[in-house]
């Protein structure tokens, strides 16, 4: 009962690929998109693959107004052997349907959807970067598009992937980043929805993000909502911090995004005889351990930012230089295992790669 119907783009009016070695983040976009739509009486329907347009859409659409809207980050990578490589795509849609949950949105069928992508990146295969350092960035989409303004869920909804060739997301490329930590804004609290990926909850680090711009930082770490004490996670990533010999991140308790490649790189620095400690740390104690010199190496982690390492913080008003400033020894071990993982070049005890 689930079909998906193909609406292919002539072969004469496909796009141009752009320029593999300048490709920015999210700026082009592939030939295809999947879109499926549901409301309470056909559940989801209409399922395709489609040419990547524009959609037209109420302007009383509930999602323009009371925000019900989700979304997701994946990559698609293509091996040395030519193969095209999923990371662990059924969790993340799992993750996708947390998120529907907690904002009154219907469940998508993964596994039927995970199929629906693999179909989907076939028809558009020749836009996997094959360069290093440039993916296939694919974004899952669901929005309230029920036109009414009653305040209520929404009674139908569009559920969409689009695709983008990326390369590194901070201009820095693997460069260590210089992040502002937030002392005044903050982004979630407990039993709120910092847990899920909606998009208010970009919208609302905006103001913040934009200060630390003006700072010379790249991104705000996060502390939490009622102290403002203790460090939760990075805008585009969670954060790790590796004191003495262990690796330290905030746990997950509510406020914070369960990211997936977060989870990876707690196996795989385990699977490397790390020990990972998940537990609270103020940012007092980052920033006293920095001085002493016993941390020396912080890095983000996420599906666009991947790992990337933290150089130097910025909090009211004073720098403080992790280390040497420079990329940290295990932060780059750790991103070349895991790359080599997503791309299928290294064997994958943990069964994470799912092959096209
Ligand atoms: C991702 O890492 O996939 C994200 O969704 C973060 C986004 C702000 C680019």
């Amino acid at each position: 009962d689930f079909e998906v119907a193909l609406e292919k783009v002539a072969s004469d009016r496909r796009k141009e690929k752009p320029d593999e070695g300048n490709l920015g983040f999210g700026v082009h976009f592939t030939d295809h998109m999947f879109l499926m739509k549901w409301d309470r009486e056909h559940g989801w329907h209409d399922a395709k693959i489609c040419p990547f347009d524009d959609f037209s859409l109420s302007p009383a659409a509930m999602v323009l107004h009371y925000g019900q809207a989700i979304f997701e980050g994946m990559k698609a990578y293509r091996g040395e052997d030519g193969q095209i490589y999923l990371f662990r795509p059924a969790e993340n849609f799992e993750r996708m349907n947390n998120s529907a949950l907690r904002m009154c949105m219907p469940r998508i069928p993964v596994e039927k959807v995970v199929k629906s992508l693999k179909a989907l990146l076939y028809l558009d295969r020749e836009w996997i970067p094959k360069s290093e350092g440039s993916t296939l960035y694919i974004r899952p989409a669901m929005i309230g598009a029920e036109a009414a303004l009653g305040l209520r869920p929404a009674g139908e909804y569009w559920f969409y992937i689009i695709m983008s060739p990326v390369g590194a997301y901070y201009k820095e490329g693997c460069n260590p980043t210089k992040i502002y930590v937030s002392d005044e804004h903050v982004r979630a609290v407990k039993g709120g929805v910092g847990n899920v990926k909606t998009a208010g909850n970009y919208a609302a680090s905006l103001f913040t993000a934009r200060l630390a711009e003006k700072a010379g930082c790249t991104q705000v770490l996060w502390l939490d909502g009622c102290e403002h004490k203790y460090v939760e996670e990075v805008g585009t990533s969670n954060i790790f911090f590796k004191i003495d010999d262990e690796l330290v991140t905030p746990p997950l308790e509510g406020s914070i995004l369960p990211g997936l490649t977060r989870d990876s790189v707690i196996k795989l620095a385990e699977s490397r005889g790390v020990k990972v400690v998940e537990r609270k740390i103020a940012i007092d104690e980052v920033l006293e351990a920095i001085e002493d010199g016993r941390l020396r190496e912080a890095f983000g982690t996420g599906t666009a930012a991947v790992i990337s390492p933290v150089g130097e913080l910025f909090y009211r008003g004073k720098n403080y230089v992790i280390g040497d400033g420079r990329s940290g020894e295990l932060s780059v071990e750790l991103f070349t295992d895991l790359q080599a993982i997503q791309r299928g070049e290294k064997d994958d005890p943990f069964r994470w790669v799912v092959r096209c």
